[in-house]
């Protein structure tokens, strides 16, 4: 009972770090803290396990001619109603498709929605992904005006506590990045940006395949391609959250000067010396 009140305790002062400032605790969940602070014994209640991978086969999506916004319209009904993805997502929560111009020059990935994109139905909202707005901001650009997307468009499950909650969150296997990227592949094809940005390993690994590399720092910063665009892999701004060295926020700077110079943005004298 210790180790686990250590657990939540843990769970607590990392949501904290990365600037969340409620969580919500139901009745139920208040009674068992209670209980176990007390050292009384409630009975167990069963966490579901894991969903298992998926094993149906990836889709194969056909797409009317049209134009461009009634192409995504029609990929986005198709991902939103994918019983494979449905049958992920926990009651109340929600598969997350792209969001974005559709003509955006630049198209960031990244792995699978966490607690708030869930719940939201948009790519990084959370922690992750309002520093990935202030990095696009520092760009010299906005949110809006370019594209952000994950592999996967459900939350990789992990057992839930007695009142149904998730905490935590766990990279997607292969196989459900397998199962998730035509639909990644199809925005790009639609979108069809200038430069992809995989943001952090499993992205990367995502794209490139598993074993394609054995540690980002191999390919970080280094073009690539996918699906015929060249592609930048840089850090998860995740990783930044966690080492908010000036030399960390260097080095994912730099590959996005990279970035803006391939998809022909201009750069300034003070962004070029941006953590230096
Ligand atoms: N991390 C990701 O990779 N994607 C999100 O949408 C949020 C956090």
């Amino acid at each position: 009972m210790r180790h686990a009140l250590n657990a939540i305790a843990e769970e607590l002062r990392r949501l904290k770090a990365v600037g969340v400032e409620c969580v919500n605790v139901s009745e139920e969940g208040l009674r068992r803290l209670r209980a176990a602070q007390a050292g009384r014994k409630l009975p167990a209640v069963d966490a579901p396990p894991p969903a298992p991978a998926p094993s149906a086969a990836p889709p194969v999506i056909e797409l009317p001619a049209g134009s461009k916004a009634a192409r995504w319209a029609a990929l986005r009904e198709i991902v939103l109603n994918d019983p494979v993805c449905l049958s992920h997502v926990r009651p109340g929560k929600k598969v997350v498709f792209g969001v974005g111009s559709l003509d955006a020059r630049i198209m960031f990935v990244g792995e699978a929605p966490g607690a708030e994109e869930e719940v939201q139905g948009e790519p990084f909202v959370g922690p992750a992904g309002q520093l990935l707005t202030r990095m696009i901001a520092a760009m010299g650009l906005d949110r809006a005006s370019v594209y952000i997307g994950n592999i996967m468009n459900w939350r990789p499950e992990m057992p839930v506590n007695a009142n149904g909650v998730q905490f935590g969150n766990r990279p997607p296997t292969p196989e459900e990045m397998t199962y998730c990227l035509p639909y990644l592949v199809k925005q790009i094809e639609v979108v069809a940006p200038q430069v992809i940005v995989a943001l952090g390993a499993t992205a990367a690994q995502g794209l490139l395949g598993f074993g394609a590399f054995k540690t980002l720092g191999e390919v970080r910063g280094r073009w690539r391609e996918f699906a015929g665009k060249p592609l930048m892999i840089t850090y998860h701004p995740s990783y930044i959250l966690r080492n908010q060295s000036n030399r960390s926020k260097r080095m994912i700077w730099e590959d996005l000067l990279k970035v803006m110079e391939r998809s022909d943005l201009p750069v300034s004298e003070k962004q070029r010396g941006y953590f230096l």
